[in-house]
Parts: structure tokens; C-alpha cells; sequence
């Protein structure tokens, strides 16, 4: 199976602030959608309660916590990577995405073979969580896409959305 990261970051790396996204860009939403689509997702439980409507649909949620009581319907609760890897083998998944947050991207870095980054082009230096930078894991990468996009009246910054092998 294969393990993918998909991450929308801004020009510094950051991912969010008090628990949430920063920006509302819908054409990066719908990318986020169709490129995990029908394939499990796993998360920390922080990112799953930033979820507005609770588990998403069409892909297997796995939700790492700590915390053995911790229990929701319509996820497959885990406490270690291994457990969360297992379980997602076990769905007959091809691929699974690790989508955040900062914990456990940082936690799972280290098995991802492919991430599918959006860079919003901005800075906002309030964030309090970020994706670790791929340079200081001496990470090479190539890159297979690229497509830039405008800010317009939906998307309020202009973005990139990229795909990265390691080499
Ligand atoms: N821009 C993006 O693409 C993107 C994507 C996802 C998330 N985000 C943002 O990232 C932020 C959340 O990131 P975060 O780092 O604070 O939280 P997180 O990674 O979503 O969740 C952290 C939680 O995961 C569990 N966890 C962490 N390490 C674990 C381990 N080794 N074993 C078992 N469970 C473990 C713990 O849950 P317990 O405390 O329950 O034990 C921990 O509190 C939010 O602002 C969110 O909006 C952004």
C-alpha cells in the first residue's frame, strides 16, 4: 500500500492556527476531495474535531489519539502508526493519505513516498502549526506537476498545487 500526505501550506510552512485552516480556498478543497476520495485518511484527532461535520464521506476515517476511551461512530479510532497503517491495509486500500495535523505529519513523514502540497501564495504569521520543512528532513524530491492558479473571487490568494515523489 501506498502512503501519500496531501497539505496545503502557506509560503512558510504554515498549516493553521487555534485548530483550524487560515484560508478558505474552495478550489483547494475540491482537490482535496478528489484526490482522497474513496481511499483512507488517517488524521490526528485534533484536525478530526476541526471537522465541521464530522467524519468525511466516501473514505475510511482513522483517527489517532492517545486516549484509549476515545470513541466516535463512523471512525476507526488508533493509538500507534502501525495500528493505523494495519488498518488501513486491511480496508484493501492502494494507497492511504496522512492529511494532518502537525503531529502526525511530523509522526509519519518518514513513510510517505508522494505528497500532494498546495502552496497558498501568503504569509500569516499568527499560525501556530506547520508542515515540517522537506528540506531539513533531507528529503529529495522530484517534482511530476505543477499548475498555478490566480486569486479570483471564490479563491482569495493565489495558489499552486504541486505533486512531489521522493527520490
Ligand atoms: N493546511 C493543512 O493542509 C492542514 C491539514 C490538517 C490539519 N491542519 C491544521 O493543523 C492543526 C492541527 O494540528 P496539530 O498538530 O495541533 O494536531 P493533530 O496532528 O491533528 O492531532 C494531534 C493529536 O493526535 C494524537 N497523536 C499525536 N501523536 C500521536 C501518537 N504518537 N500516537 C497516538 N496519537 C497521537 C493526539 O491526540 P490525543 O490528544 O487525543 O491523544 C494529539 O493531540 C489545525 O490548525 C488544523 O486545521 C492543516
Amino acid at each position: 500500500m501506498k502512503v501519500s500526505a496531501i497539505v496545503a501550506v502557506d509560503e512558510h510552512g504554515a498549516i493553521g492556527k487555534d485548530g483550524q485552516l487560515m484560508w478558505h480556498i474552495p478550489a483547494d478543497m475540491k482537490r482535496f476531495k478528489s484526490v482522497t476520495m474513496g481511499h483512507p485518511i488517517i488524521m490526528g484527532r485534533k484536525t478530526f474535531e476541526s471537522f465541521p461535520k464530522g467524519p468525511l464521506p466516501g473514505r475510511l476515517n482513522i483517527v489517532l489519539t492517545r486516549d484509549d476511551k476515545y470513541n466516535v461512530e463512523g471512525v476507526e479510532i488508533c493509538h500507534t502508526v502501525e495500528e493505523a497503517l494495519s488498518v488501513a491495509f486491511d480496508s484493501g486500500a492502494s494507497e492511504c493519505f496522512v492529511i494532518g495535523g502537525e503531529q502526525v505529519y511530523k509522526l509519519m513523514l518518514d513513510l510517505v513516498d508522494t505528497i500532494y502540497l498546495t502552496i497558498v501564495h501568503a504569509s500569516f504569521p499568527d499560525a501556530d502549526a506547520f508542515f515540517p520543512s522537506i528540506a531539513s528532513l533531507g528529503w529529495k524530491v522530484n517534482v511530476i506537476s505543477r499548475e498555478d492558479f490566480e486569486a479570483d473571487e471564490r479563491n482569495k490568494y493565489p495558489y499552486s498545487f504541486m505533486v512531489l515523489d521522493r527520490i
